[in-house]
């Protein structure tokens, strides 16, 4: 079978992952989270990220994305975040449906945000007329494929916290962005002085689920209601909860995104041979963007399906998965070589 270049969402569950899920089937426990898994799967982060941590488990990204700002707002406040931000363009507007607080999408080319765009809509704070600036959001790697630096964040933390705003980092590629930057877990989270992270994994191995991790602890006070009232706790929590034992185990986090990461920059590099073909961005993590000629876009994808990332001038995003291999990356060239020239 093939692998798809279209999204590391479209690879399959890591079998150590797999394996854990169906160890989990073994027995009866209390639902809800009330579970010796869970119980173990707060231990792991606790341990990882410090016992001043508290995590909660939820569905999906976009969940925990949702989740994590209505623990962060109130309705008559702002969330500014990046235009390409996930939150922003993928989530059908779910977080404004559930915070009720307005989006601030700023224009961001290379998808991060910068304290001087943030800085502009300061002049709102006080006056009742305006939403009140209260998060900023950032997604790290961002859905440009590049990656905030860790002084970027810092920068970003300690100015969210000087003007009384808060920062959520939306981790849905959070292993990939450690990979890259070579740096741990919480090095690029709490220690930056980010509030709230929502912790992917489902793109890196998991088969689903995701976490909500509070490092300002004081802001996890409701999310045990926030979660049941958004539909996002699950009752057989297990199911989730015992992938992050293997997850962690031997680092498999780190060698997923590792490995996704260097496919990545391969397949960049090959794609330089394809004289109709222009890379439009060396991604810092697991993605490649390019343009093709726009007549051949749609053979193309009803051969080996991809997404185009703009139409105008197509441009299209390809992406590696931690369950490929250096083979599947040729494969998808000579495809690409044999259609193109
Ligand atoms: C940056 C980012 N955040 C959040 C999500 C949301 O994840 P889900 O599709 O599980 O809701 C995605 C999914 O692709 C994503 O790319």
């Amino acid at each position: 079978m093939k692998k798809s270049f279209a999204s590391d969402n479209n690879a399959g569950i890591h079998p150590d992952i797999l394996a854990a899920i169906i160890k989990a089937n073994d027995y009866d426990y209390v639902s809800y989270g009330d579970d010796y898994h869970t119980q173990e799967a707060v231990s792991l982060f606790k341990e990882i990220f410090g016992d001043d941590t508290e995590v909660f488990f939820v569905l999906n990204g976009t969940g925990a994305n949702a989740t994590a700002l209505k623990a962060m707002v109130q309705s008559f406040e702002a969330i500014v975040c990046p235009e390409t931000a996930h939150i922003a363009v993928d989530e059908c507007g779910a977080v404004e449906n559930l915070t009720g607080a307005k989006l601030i999408p700023v224009s961001t080319p290379e998808g991060k945000i910068n304290i001087q765009q943030v800085q502009s809509f300061m002049h709102f704070v006080g006056d009742q007329h305006h939403s009140q600036p209260k998060v900023i959001s950032i997604s790290q790697s961002t859905e440009m494929g590049t990656l905030y630096s860790p002084d970027e964040i810092r920068n970003i933390a300690d100015f969210a916290h000087e003007n009384d705003m808060y920062l959520h980092m939306d981790g849905a590629r959070i292993a990939n962005a450690c990979a890259a930057l070579n740096i741990g877990l919480r090095e690029l989270t709490k220690d930056l002085g980010v509030d709230v992270l929502s912790f992917g994994s489902t793109k890196n191995g998991m088969g689903f689920g995701e976490a909500v991790v509070f490092f300002n602890t004081k802001l996890a006070k409701y999310f045990p209601f926030i979660r049941k009232q958004s539909m996002q706790l699950l009752s057989k929590l297990r199911y989730i909860t015992c992938q992050y034992k293997a997850y962690f185990n031997n680092d498999l986090w780190l060698t997923n995104a590792q490995n996704a990461n260097r496919l990545a920059n391969l397949l960049y590099e090959k794609l330089q041979d394809i004289p109709n073909l222009q890379t439009t961005r060396k991604s810092e993590v697991n993605a490649v963007f390019c343009i093709l000629p726009k007549e051949k876009i749609e053979h193309l994808q009803s051969k080996r399906f991809f997404y185009t990332w703009d139409d105008a001038i197509g441009e299209v995003r390809f992406m590696t998965s931690f369950n490929m291999n250096e083979r599947d990356v040729l494969d998808f060239v000579e495809f690409l070589k044999a259609e193109l020239i």
